[in-house]
């Protein structure tokens, strides 16, 4: 898959990545606002057991934002399961250097279409830590709605913190 955005390609991870995925992700500000699935050391034997699950398209799409041939970030679309089969959750992260060029929201407004398109969902939802202004900025902007704020739901690095969950249903403008 590859899709064009204005301030990068959206495209499947490749095992050539291992390099670029180690080299921007590991970084402790980034680790800092993700789940516990996202390490920190980040370790070539992590990259290479991310990119294997990444290149199975069957029942998520975790896709590489691309700037200028090199993976230097993460954007991917997690159907969830059961009851909330109708649900999928959005996810990224961005190389610290390429921060503040509106790089991520190009990328999450065009991954939306694509994931109300390929999946059964009428809901997108997001789960930011409340210590991520950046990321709710990113999605106010895309058209998600702030919708709940639960409190003391995530712990991370010792701290337990508040979520802020951001919704965009299929059909809503922005
Ligand atoms: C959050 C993140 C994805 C943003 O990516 P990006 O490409 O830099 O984002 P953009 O440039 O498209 O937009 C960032 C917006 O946040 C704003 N912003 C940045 N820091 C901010 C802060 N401390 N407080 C408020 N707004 C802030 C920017 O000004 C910009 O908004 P604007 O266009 O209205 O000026 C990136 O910083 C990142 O990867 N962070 C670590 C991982 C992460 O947070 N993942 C998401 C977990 S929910």
């Amino acid at each position: 898959m590859r899709i064009v955005t204005p301030g990068s390609v959206l495209r499947t991870w490749t095992p050539d990545d291992a390099g670029s995925l180690v080299r921007h992700a590991n970084n402790p500000r980034i680790a800092a606002v993700m789940r516990d699935g996202f390490p920190s050391p980040y370790t070539p034997a992590d990259a290479c057991r991310f990119i294997e699950t990444a290149m199975d398209t069957t029942s998520h799409l975790y896709l590489a934002i691309d700037v200028r041939g090199e993976a230097v970030g993460g954007i991917g679309i997690q159907p969830l399961a059961d009851i909330k089969r109708r649900t999928a959750e959005i996810g990224y992260w961005l190389s610290e250097s390429f921060w503040g060029r509106g790089i991520v929201t190009g990328a999450v407004r065009s991954l939306v279409p694509v994931a109300f398109e390929r999946f059964e969902i009428v809901r997108l939802e997001a789960g930011v830590f409340s210590t991520n202004p950046a990321s709710m900025r990113v999605l106010e902007k895309c058209g998600f709605t702030r919708e709940a704020v639960h409190r003391m739901a995530v712990t991370k690095n010792g701290a337990t913190l508040d979520e802020v969950v951001y919704v965009r249903f299929a059909g809503d403008a922005g």
